[in-house]
């Protein structure tokens, strides 16, 4: 008899109990729907995307957990059961005093930083994802982005390339240009490849911030993901569980701000927590302004209950294994044929350089605008540039434009909803169209809204 081998293959940890039909489409109608979109990929009808990377966030699959954790919600205007097992939830992982529930991350960041910044002040983070810089900059402060040098460094693989500059952020707490009311890790650092941060380094820049009498925040959208690469990567966290190795990153933290739409595993949702007393009843003065009565936030009570159950399932090992594991194949795949990323592949993302990818096409005709369109005409497949036209800018003096560092397209992994025929099927459409990258051409601005511009311009071919 043989001897009996052991099996590789990582399996999607669950069976489909429901499921949802995805369209084809041809290639006569893709051209005609790009087309009418504006070449803008956010216009397009999602019911005309066959395999939809556009984001991660709320686009994930509910458990029947979760889904019976809906039918307990409670409805209850005020002082809801859902909210006492919410808080139960984010109280034993997270560990923080006060729990504000917010119907998604930009709520608790709006919140946040309307309670804590003035004008002139600076909030230094690895790199802070775009709404948290939208709300600082609205307040009046600056949001300083400290990514560490590996990070900025596409192409190479570390482990922790999510990391904050430590030094940078000692010479900024020791000099600081304005106040800094607070200090932020994003976690895992989105964009900055989906790349993760190390325990040693979210220590670190605790304990600088606390020596500086500055509060230490963790954007903690994707904790779960962060928790699994630790005990995966740092040496001495390998036999541990992942909600303890959460629960030690948050020891670290005076707070957090939380979309519950990703390692929350639920389709809405989010909350800002903290351990001062003082700032949390601010908090909860203009959380009633527009979000809600403090014991509901914005949401339901069924959505509460859904946050309360998908906190859990994020941290089961079984669970991460397959997640990061799934994201990994992809990224790999494309890459073992030529294809350049972000190395190593992110946590909820795999990250195409279009410039390089596309040397041909400069930067200010978007090589990442060209290839998610190009994308989307071969198979259907929604992706969202993270370049030029998402974060470029403009020059104040000479009103020129001005490129963002990088033109990447990212391919962002919903949760729990596709298989690995999908993500296969993804593999070899991006190889049809990098085998005929040469061909592809760039697009001209025919308009452009005054903010976020990326979610509504339009663009012609050149
Ligand atoms: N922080 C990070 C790191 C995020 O990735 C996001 C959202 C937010 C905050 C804001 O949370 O959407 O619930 O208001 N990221 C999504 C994405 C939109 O596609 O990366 P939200």
């Amino acid at each position: 008899m043989r001897k009996p081998r052991p099996i590789h293959t990582v399996i999607e940890p669950f069976r489909i109990k429901s499921i949802e039909p995805i369209r084809m489409t041809t290639r006569d109608e893709r051209e005609q729907h790009i087309r009418d979109s504006g070449y803008n990929v956010f216009l397009l009808n999602a019911r005309d995307v066959l395999i939809d990377l556009l984001t991660d966030s709320g686009t994930g699959a509910m458990s029947a957990e979760q889904w019976a954790g809906v039918m307990r919600g409670d409805e209850s205007y005020a002082g809801s059961e859902s909210y006492y097992r919410f808080k139960a939830a984010v109280q034993d992982i997270f560990g923080f005093r006060n729990v504000i529930p917010t119907h998604q991350g930009r709520a608790a960041e709006r919140i946040l930083f309307s309670t804590v910044c003035r004008p002139g002040d600076v909030i230094p983070n690895n790199t802070h994802f775009d709404t948290t810089r939208a709300n600082i900059e609205f307040t009046g402060a600056e949001a300083r982005d400290l990514p560490c040098a590996e990070g900025v460094d596409l192409a190479t693989p570390g482990p922790f390339k999510g990391n904050i500059d430590l030094a940078a952020l000692e010479r900024l707490l020791e000099d600081p240009p304005g106040r800094i009311p607070l200090a932020m890790i994003t976690v895992t650092n989105n964009s900055g490849g989906g790349q993760p941060v190390s325990m040693a380094n979210i220590r670190a820049a605790s304990e600088l911030c606390r020596a500086h009498g500055v509060p230490f925040y963790i954007d903690a959208c994707r904790f779960a993901e962060n928790s699994y690469f630790i005990q995966q990567r740092e040496e001495g966290y390998g036999d541990t569980p992942l909600i303890d190795i959460a629960r030690e990153m948050f020891s670290y933290a005076d707070g957090a701000t939380m979309s519950a739409k990703k390692d929350g595993m639920a389709n809405i949702g989010g909350f800002l927590a903290t351990n001062d007393d003082e700032l949390a009843a601010q908090e909860r003065d203009l959380l009633i302004l527009t979000e809600g009565f403090p014991t509901y936030g914005g949401l339901a009570g069924r959505d509460l209950d859904a946050v309360a159950v998908g906190l859990y399932e994020a941290l089961e090992p079984d669970y991460q294994k397959y997640r990061i594991a799934s994201t990994a194949y992809l990224g790999e795949h494309i890459s073992a044929a030529g294809v350049p990323i972000v190395q190593p592949p992110g946590g909820h993302a795999v990250y195409i350089d279009a410039a390089a990818m596309c040397p041909h096409i400069p930067t200010l005709e978007f090589p990442g605008i060209s290839l998610a369109i190009e994308l989307y005409r071969e198979a259907g497949i929604r992706s969202v540039e993270i370049g030029s036209v998402m974060f470029g800018s403009t020059d104040p003096e000479t009103g020129e434009p001005v490129a963002a560092r990088n033109e990447l397209v990212r391919l962002a992994i919903p949760r729990r909803v596709y298989t690995q025929s999908h993500i296969d099927y993804v593999v070899e459409a991006i190889l049809n169209v990098y085998d005929r990258r040469e061909a592809m051409r760039g697009y001209r601005i025919t308009y452009e809204p005054a903010f976020l511009r990326h979610f509504t311009t339009r663009f012609e071919p050149l």
